[in-house]
């Protein structure tokens, strides 16, 4: 009798284990869960600021890495993507984009970029387009 209590007790238990660590696995995934579609990636590719030097600036740098399907970047375009990033404020989203955030390398490799620069095409890549803000 007490044998058999024994394996349906570790049964459980094993099962409790499974569940917890496919739900970890889960969470790790997460992120490669949530690459952009191409569809996305086209829409975010479809873009572009208005104002000529921001253009250029923005065509040598963000894009690179703000239109790409696995860097990790909030797509240019992206209302979604950018929302939780908009609620940091300007000037802390200014901040990490001069300083770098982990995989954001400083500047975004924009050597000539000024803080009003970057301000600019924050806003132009949170809503595609620099205006109305
Ligand atoms: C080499 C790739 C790369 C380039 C080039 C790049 N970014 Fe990024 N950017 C990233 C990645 C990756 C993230 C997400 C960082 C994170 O949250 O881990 C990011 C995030 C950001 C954020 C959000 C920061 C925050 O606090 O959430 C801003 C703002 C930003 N980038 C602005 C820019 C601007 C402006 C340019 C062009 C001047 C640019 N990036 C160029 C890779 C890049």
């Amino acid at each position: 009798m007490k044998a058999d209590v024994m394996p349906r007790c570790l049964r459980k238990a094993a099962r409790w284990v499974a569940c917890v660590g496919m739900f970890a696995a889960a969470v790790v995934a997460g992120p490669v869960a949530l690459a952009n579609t191409l569809e996305e990636v086209r829409q975010a590719e479809a873009l572009l600021p208005d104002d000529a030097a921001l253009r250029e600036r923005y065509l040598r740098s963000c894009v690179i890495c703000h239109t790409s399907m696995e860097a990790g970047a909030p797509l240019t375009g992206s209302i979604e993507q950018w929302r939780p990033r908009l609620t940091k404020g300007m000037d802390t989203l200014v901040k990490h984009a001069m300083q770098g955030l982990r995989a954001m390398p400083p500047k975004g490799l924009c050597a000539d970029c000024s803080e009003a620069d970057m301000q600019a095409l924050i806003k132009f890549m949170s809503q595609g387009k620099e205006k109305n803000r």
